[in-house]
């Protein structure tokens, strides 16, 4: 049975180029992002790790974890922070976990048969601070995923927790945002008391709350 969004992220040990790591008490309270790649020593791989590196302090504004993971040793993770740091300007600053035995991966289900019986596939797991898998991505090893929408769906998990609204597409923070419907007009108005655009009953538009 896969993971699906509002699970309890399975909790592991694992060794990682930052030293053993216990994978609940490593997050403490925070929010994660888990994600895998197929392999160290791999060109789209080397530009993944590179821009999340890149990243770092917009996932530490927002109170977000990131680690990696590969069926690699940690020996080839360092060899390759090298390679990283050479091509991308920046080596991964935070941990990968070293899953040669694939014991996480089959935890996880990142790997797909079908697609490669020993790499893992390119997933994402965003997890929240009470532990709960909040969205997971899946993408094939020839595609390079998009980090920015790794933020961008953060901002809109955090936003959503803590207002009654939902994010329309493409949404980015700072834009509007949308009344969600189990919220009556009368509530509404004590919530947003500068009014809305009702494009439609169940389609009220307001501006993003801060
Ligand atoms: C890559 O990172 O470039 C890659 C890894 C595994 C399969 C295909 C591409």
């Amino acid at each position: 049975m896969s993971i699906q969004l509002g699970d309890t992220a399975p909790d592991f040990t694992a060794d990682t180029t930052e030293g053993p790591v216990s994978f609940h008490d490593w997050k403490e309270g925070s929010w994660a992002v888990l994600f895998s790649h197929p392999k160290d020593y791999t060109p789209v791989c080397t530009t993944e790790l590179g821009y999340t590196a890149k990243l770092q302090a917009e996932f530490a504004k927002r109170g977000v974890k990131v680690i990696g993971l590969s069926c690699d040793s940690v020996e080839d993770h360092r060899g390759w922070s090298q390679d990283i740091a050479d091509t991308q300007g920046i080596a991964p600053n935070f941990p990968m976990i070293a899953d040669a035995d694939r014991k996480v991966a089959d935890l996880y289900g990142m790997i797909h048969p079908n697609a490669n019986d020993t790499m893992t596939v390119r997933s994402v797991f965003i997890i929240d601070p009470n532990n709960k898998v909040r969205l997971t991505i899946t993408y094939p090893a020839a595609t390079g995923r998009n980090f920015d929408e790794v933020l961008r769906v953060i901002d809109s998990l955090q936003l959503t927790d803590s207002h009654k609204v939902a994010t329309p597409v493409n949404w980015k923070h700072g834009d509007d945002v949308i009344i969600v419907p189990a919220v009556s007009n009368e509530d509404a108005a004590q919530m947003f008391p500068d009014g809305w655009d009702e494009q439609k009953p169940y389609l009220r538009v307001v501006a993003q709350p801060s």
